[in-house]
């Protein structure tokens, strides 16, 4: 049985990496409008994979006899001045979404749910490789600085993300 306090806490995340999808499609649709789709691409998959995370919330909380309760997303930001800017803004939210998954695993402790911080683990890791990830393309973009044959460089990486790690977003 679920601690109320952490089916309060999982419901919390489970709105927080809705808002996560909905903020990477924010910004795909941001590099869609400037002609930059290999980002684009990058982020399409960023948002399948928030997707997947708040799934794993949500059936686990199931699994554990708690009550899923859905609540409002807010509406993320639209525009950016730079795809620098975009992950100086990823960056800065996934390491938000660190914490989060931080506290978890303290509430975790707190409550004595250890089933609650076996599953949380998967996140400890995975916010690792979240922010290996952003932090590569943003290292890149910093290096490039005004240099527009880089950033058309890293467009054509960035487009060959997918799901399996080939191929790419379908049209
Ligand atoms: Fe669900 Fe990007 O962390």
């Amino acid at each position: 049985m679920l601690p109320e306090k952490m089916e309060n806490a999982l419901n919390g995340q489970l709105n927080a990496e809705l808002y996560s999808a909905y903020l990477y499609l924010s910004m795909n649709a941001y590099f869609k409008s400037v002609n930059l789709d290999g980002f684009a691409n990058w982020m399409y998959y960023q948002a399948q994979e928030e997707v997947t995370h708040a799934m794993k919330f949500y059936d686990f909380i199931n699994s554990r006899g708690g009550r899923v309760k859905l609540s409002q997303i807010d509406a993320p930001a639209t525009e950016w001045n730079s795809p620098l800017a975009v992950f100086e803004a990823t960056l800065e939210h996934e390491q938000k979404v660190t914490g989060l998954i931080n506290d978890l695993v303290e509430l975790a402790l707190e409550e004595h749910d250890h089933a609650t911080n076996i599953f949380l683990q998967w996140f400890v890791s995975e916010q690792v490789e979240e922010e290996e990830s952003v932090g590569g393309v943003l290292e890149q973009l910093r290096l490039m600085g005004e240099a527009k044959g880089g950033l058309f460089m890293i467009d054509r990486e960035l487009a060959k993300r997918s799901p399996s790690g080939g191929g790419k977003e379908a049209e």
